[in-house]
C-alpha cells in the first residue's frame, strides 16, 4: 500500500475524477477528507470507503468559503492528527465567449477553480509543513495550453492554476512538493456539461475522444492513478511540474 498512514484532503470527490481518486487512495491504505457540496453523493462514497475499512470523513461545503477550507484543515487534525497531502479537483466551467460571458460568472469560475486553491494551501501548508515528504496535486487542465471555443474564464482559471502550483513548489520545498496535472478529455459530468454549446452534444463528447491519439477519451481511473503516483514516494524527486495526461491531443495540435 503507497499511502498507508498518509492522511489526505481529497476536494471534488463527489464526483469523476474525484471520486475516482478517493476510491483509489482508499484501496492505497490513505486516511481521508473528502469534500464536495452533494452529501448524498458525499455520504453515499463514504459508505463504499468504509466497506474497505479504511477510515474516512465527508465535509460538505463550497471549496470557495475560504471557511469551508479551513474546516477540511481541521477535521484532518482532529480525526488523524496531521495532514500529508491535498488533491484539488474541485472545478466547473462557465460558457459564454468574453462579451457574452456575464461578470458574475466569470467571478464564480475563479473562485471555484482558482480561489478555493489558494484558500486550502494557505490553511493546509502550516501542517503539511510539519511533515517530512508531504505533495499536493491540483487538477488543472489542457484549457491552460489550449484555448477552447467560448471558455475565456475556465481556460484562464486552469492557466492560473498552473502557475499556482509552480509557485507553491518553490516557496514551500523541499517539505512540501507541489505539481500540477492537465487532463485532456475524461468522461465525467463535467464534460457533458461543455458539450452543450454544440448541435449534437453526445456526438461532440464521443468525438473529443476519438480525436486523441489513443482514439478514447479518459477515464477518471486514468488521472487517478496519475494523482497517486505524484502524491506517493514514488515520484519524491518531482515537484514544481505541469503533468499532462491527455491521449496525445496536445501532440497532435
Ligand atoms: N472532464 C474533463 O474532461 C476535464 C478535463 C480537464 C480538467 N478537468 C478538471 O478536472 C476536475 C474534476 O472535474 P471532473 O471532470 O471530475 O468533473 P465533475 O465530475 O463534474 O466533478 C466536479 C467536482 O467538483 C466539485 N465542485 C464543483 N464546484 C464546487 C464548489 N464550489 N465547492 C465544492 N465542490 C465543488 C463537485 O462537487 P459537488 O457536485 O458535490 O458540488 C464535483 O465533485 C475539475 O477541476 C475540472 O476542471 C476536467
Amino acid at each position: 500500500m503507497k499511502l498507508k498512514n498518509k492522511t489526505f484532503i481529497i476536494t471534488g470527490a463527489t464526483s469523476g475524477m474525484g471520486k475516482a481518486t478517493a476510491l483509489l487512495f482508499a484501496r492505497e491504505g490513505a486516511n481521508l477528507i473528502l469534500s464536495g457540496r452533494d452529501i448524498d453523493r458525499g455520504e453515499s462514497l463514504v459508505h463504499e470507503i468504509q466497506e474497505m475499512a479504511e477510515e474516512v470523513h465527508f465535509i460538505p461545503g463550497d471549496v470557495g468559503e475560504i471557511d469551508v477550507n479551513r474546516r477540511l484543515v481541521a477535521n484532518s487534525i482532529s480525526s488523524y492528527g496531521q495532514l500529508d497531502g491535498l488533491v484539488c479537483h474541485a472545478g466547473e466551467l462557465g460558457l459564454g465567449s468574453i462579451t457574452d460571458l456575464d461578470i458574475d460568472t466569470w467571478h464564480r469560475i475563479f473562485r471555484t477553480n482558482v480561489d478555493a486553491v489558494f484558500y486550502l494551501l494557505k490553511a493546509a501548508l502550516p501542517e503539511l509543513l510539519k511533515r517530512e515528504r508531504a505533495s499536493v496535486v491540483i487538477n488543472a487542465s489542457i484549457a491552460a495550453f489550449k484555448s477552447f471555443p467560448n471558455h475565456p474564464a475556465y481556460c484562464a482559471s486552469k492557466a492560473a492554476l498552473v502557475a499556482l502550483a509552480r509557485q507553491a513548489a518553490v516557496d514551500y520545498g523541499p517539505g512540501v512538493r507541489v505539481n500540477s496535472i492537465c487532463p485532456g478529455p475524461v468522461d465525467t459530468p463535467l464534460i457533458h456539461a461543455s458539450a452543450v454549446a454544440f448541435p449534437d452534444p453526445a456526438k461532440a463528447v464521443t468525438a473529443a475522444g476519438e480525436n486523441t491519439l489513443m482514439q478514447r477519451l479518459g477515464t477518471p481511473e486514468d488521472v487517478a492513478k496519475l494523482a497517486l503516483f505524484l502524491t506517493s514516494d514514488d515520484a519524491s524527486w518531482i515537484t514544481g511540474s505541469c503533468y499532462v495526461i491527455d491521449g496525445g491531443i496536445l501532440a497532435k495540435g
